[in-house]
């Protein structure tokens, strides 16, 4: 998740640039640059680290302040910053945004990722192009210069054809000092549209502070902008009209791209979040493909691997759980799941044969660092996941697979952990193709479930809210939720109600439905609101005896069921429906109702829930 600003008017751009990517920092930060065209040719200047590190390059906050580009003379009015969330080449200046052709004539800047990469790369090698940088994403720039014959948009629209993945773009060409062209495939990608300027942007608050005016940009189009218009074209070249509207959000709601709080606008940020984290790894059909991890985890370990030991805190201890479900359906390797503060205690038995993950978002969590250089030590192969480039967990690893979430300002984690659960899928299906334990199709089967999961991510995002709105109206002043389910499903209850006591303060437990009669019967009464995971799945008729069991006692059941299940209606007293998918997969869509759950109960009862009481958002205490 990187961020993408333009500008094409009548002011110095520089600052407006900058100040753009400052605002879409929280996209990615581990390199930025901005590439200013003035006079009939492009200045490029890049920095390593967060945007002090580009304005420092730039000499914006030098005395005098006219850093490299800035003594264009006159002052450039058009040009492109980036601010960059490594997926494709390492952190570095050279592989930073904006990139350039052969020529340095085009230069473009992108999010998301192309997942033919490769063999564009190759092809246009073949074709004598020279490639300055790592990125999958500087092949754009390239294929506009082959195409290009005078007409940027022609040039931008033939590149985009060649193109497959998930992303959006921006251009620029020395021979147009009035004409930016941007496309858009999946990423968002937003114009504003003022006085004799015009701003492209992956989020609005990148051009708030300097007009209302935005334009959305839907999938599979491309818009060309110059000083205060936009001519927005479908993908064979066809005029789209579009109305643009006036954004009426403060400074503080810009912040939170127009939603009321971080975490809510996180949450709005999972289809995009998850569809980052699976791209480019499932760009075959019938493989998965970990890159990097492959290197350190051979197919020579992962057939010698006896046991997986997955270690982690918090949210991200519930990730792993999901995981362990599907590992094991998959790959057929025994998992065994632990909290990391009590792995690191307990003197684990740990053999050379053994593959240790460390879950981690921040990557800095104490207790999950030192469960996994315990294991390193005692001869295991570690592989952590974590969302954050650079983090200690990156260096407490033999291999690392990065989620790619973005920012999460929230404390209450949502979008890392549907991340996290997606990428334990993805390693489940990649043991499982190399140690041969699905067949092809079945393989290929649940690929195409995994791509299609971002747009039902979005599906339940629209399409539950007011449900759970009434169940947080009915329930908020409750005095202790329950959550309830089974098998691949009591993840999901543990993360539900990790999210209600963080945020509502609300007493909370989640239980295996099965252990119920065993004891927590008791705590139930008719004012009792109870969550049931009842997804579809080889146990749900396991799941709904429960539920009755529970309904006898009076207590509200709010069940989360997969669409079109009948049966569930008859055991509960309200059902969420998240759309279908594999059974394995569900659980990526019914943690999103219970995240709204408790959001809208704090919300209700007037909690911060960004910043909740007596909680960080990175533990890196013992
Ligand atoms: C989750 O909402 C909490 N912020 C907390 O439980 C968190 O998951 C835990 O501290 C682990 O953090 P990590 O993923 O950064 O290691």
């Amino acid at each position: 998740m990187c961020g993408i600003v333009g500008y094409v008017g009548r002011r110095p751009c520089r600052d407006l640039l900058i100040n753009g990517l400052q605002k879409l920092e929280y996209r990615g930060y581990d390199s930025a640059g901005i590439s200013l065209l003035a006079d009939g040719r492009i200045d490029t200047v890049r920095a390593v680290g967060n945007l002090a590190n580009l304005r420092a390059a730039v000499g914006l906050d030098v005395e005098g302040g006219d850093g490299a580009v800035a003594v264009a003379a006159p002052p450039a009015t058009i040009g492109l910053g980036h601010t960059r969330w490594a997926t494709h080449g390492r952190v570095t200046e050279q592989n930073a945004h904006p990139h350039g052709d052969c020529s340095d004539d085009v230069h473009i800047v992108l999010n998301g990722i192309v997942e033919n990469h490769s063999e564009l790369r190759a092809q246009l090698t073949s074709e004598g192009h020279i490639f300055s940088s790592e990125t999958d994403a500087e092949i754009v720039a390239h294929l506009i210069e082959k195409h290009y014959s005078g007409d940027l948009t022609a040039a931008v629209r033939q590149a985009f054809a060649d193109l497959r993945g998930h992303y959006a773009f921006a251009a620029m060409h020395a021979d147009h000092p009035d004409t930016l062209v941007a496309a858009r495939q999946e990423c968002p990608l937003i114009v504003g549209i003022g006085a004799e300027e015009t701003f492209i942007a992956s989020a609005i608050p990148a051009f708030l502070a300097e007009t209302r005016i935005a334009l959305a940009i839907e999938n599979g189009e491309i818009v060309t902008v110059t000083p205060g218009e936009a001519q927005v074209t479908d993908a064979e070249g066809n005029p789209v009209e579009r109305e643009s509207d006036e954004v009426l959000w403060d400074d503080e709601a810009a912040e939170k791209g127009g939603y009321a709080t971080f975490m809510r606008k996180e949450m709005a940020e999972q289809p995009d979040a998850v569809a980052e984290t699976i791209a480019d790894r499932l760009s075959a059909s019938d493989r998965v493909d970990l890159g990097q991890v492959e290197a350190a985890l051979t197919p020579e370990f992962v057939a010698s691997i006896d046991r997986i030991v997955i270690v982690a805190c918090g949210t991200s201890y519930h990730a792993g759980l999901v995981g362990r479900y599907a590992i094991e359906q998959w790959a057929r390797v025994p998992v065994e799941m632990d909290i990391a503060s009590e792995y690191r205690y307990r003197d684990p038995v740990v053999s050379p044969n053994d593959l240790v993950i460390g879950i981690t978002q921040s990557g800095e969590t104490a207790d999950t660092l030192a469960a996994m250089r315990l294991a390193r030590e005692r001869g295991a192969k570690v592989l952590a996941l974590t969302n954050i480039m650079g983090s200690q967990a990156t260096r407490d690893a033999d291999a690392v697979l990065f989620t790619r979430a973005g920012l999460e300002i929230g404390v209450a984690a949502t979008k890392t952990f549907t991340c996290q659960v997606a990428a334990m899928y993805l390693i489940g299906l990649w043991l499982a193709g190399l140690r041969g334990t699905l067949s092809d199709d079945r393989l290929a089967e649940l690929i195409a479930e995994m791509k299609a999961l971002p747009h039902k991510i979005q599906e339940t995002l629209d399409s539950v809210e007011d449900r759970v709105k009434a169940v947080a109206r009915a329930e908020h002043r409750g005095r202790f939720f329950l959550y309830l389910g089974r098998n691949i499903g009591l993840p999901i209850c543990l993360e539900g109600a990790l999210k209600m006591k963080e945020i509502s303060y609300i007493p909370s437990d989640a239980y295996a439905a099965g252990e119920m009669k065993h004891g927590p019967i008791a705590l139930l009464d008719d004012s009792t609101p109870v969550v049931c995971i009842a997804t579809d799945s080889p146990i749900l008729d396991k799941v709904l005896s429960n539920m009755e069991e529970v309904r006898a006692r009076g207590a509200d059941v709010i069940a989360i069921a997969t669409h079109g299940q009948e049966k569930v209606r008859d055991a509960s007293d309200l059902v969420i429906e998240v759309p279908a998918t594999d059974w394995v997969l569900q659980p990526i869509l019914a943690v999103l109702p219970l995240q709204l759950l408790a959001y809208h109960v704090a919300r209700m009862l007037g909690l911060n829930v960004d910043q909740p009481r007596n909680l960080a958002k990175t533990v890196t205490v013992e």
